[in-house]
């Protein structure tokens, strides 16, 4: 099994240019949303795998690495390879995704599905990956407020964010979003995320399609629910609370 974890997204660097220059075009809804896409320097180009900031097993007990290297190996991998066809030959190929993603309705209707689905599932994985660490840690001031002001506190806010994992029929999403600076609980179907209709941004999400949890967890979803909230990668998810939060 290789060791990744000397290995660092290079998605996690955000500067203001960088978020003006990926959100362009997109919309106001976007302009703080943190880049997940390629630097917005290079020239447009294929979109690629990211590699995990830690070891496939580095989540263990809570999520096991056989899942983690199918989850991202090859999950992940077929989305980022079926979007990079779905846009093969337009102008949108390797576009920011946070863009692409609030653009579906200009972009040719036979892609458009694709891009979507595929679109929406790299966004999301890509998303995903950072959100979980092996550390620990606890929410900022900042965000610790954010999450009194909108769900009571913590245990509360797990509490609706788990009902919306429950909840959610099928293969989803639950997720807490941001939209100007305050929180929200919301579920998407398929790989959809609130980007692609503008009612917020992803500030955490929980992967609830079976490919995230079945190996280990088979039907017991709660428990997988329950596993995450224990590897949450909370410096994280408080620096992009604060990117977000900053609009
Ligand atoms: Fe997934």
């Amino acid at each position: 099994m290789p060791n990744l974890t000397q290995e660092t997204l290079s998605m996690n660097s955000i500067t203001r240019r960088d978020l003006f220059r990926t959100t362009a075009g997109a919309g106001v809804a976007f302009l703080a949303a943190p880049s997940l896409a390629i630097a917005a320097d290079e020239p447009a180009k294929l979109y690629t795998l990211p590699k995990l900031p830690y070891a496939f097993d580095a989540l263990e007990p809570h999520i096991d690495a056989m899942t983690m290297e199918i989850h991202s190996q090859r999950h992940h991998k077929a989305y980022v390879d079926n979007l990079n066809k779905a846009l093969a030959g337009t102008d949108w190929a390797g576009k920011p995704i946070e863009g692409v993603l609030a653009g579906l309705d200009k972009l040719p209707e036979k892609v458009r599905g694709a891009v979507r689905n595929n679109g929406g599932g790299h966004y999301n994985h890509s998303l995903f990956w950072q959100l979980m660490s092996p550390k620990g840690g606890k929410p900022s001031t900042a965000l610790s407020k954010a999450v009194e002001d909108a769900f009571k506190d913590q245990v509360n806010m797990f509490k609706l964010l788990k009902e919306a994992a429950m909840t959610r029929f099928g293969s989803g999403w639950a997720w807490v979003i941001v939209k100007e600076g305050k929180l929200k609980i919301v579920s998407s179907p398929n790989q959809d995320n609130t980007l692609m209709d503008g009612s917020g941004t992803p500030l955490l999400g929980i992967d609830v399609w079976e490919h995230a949890y079945y190996l280990k967890y088979q039907n017991k979803r709660a428990d997988y629910v329950d596993a995450f909230f224990k590897v949450i990668n909370w410096d994280f998810v408080s620096e992009r609370f604060a990117a977000l939060a900053k609009g």
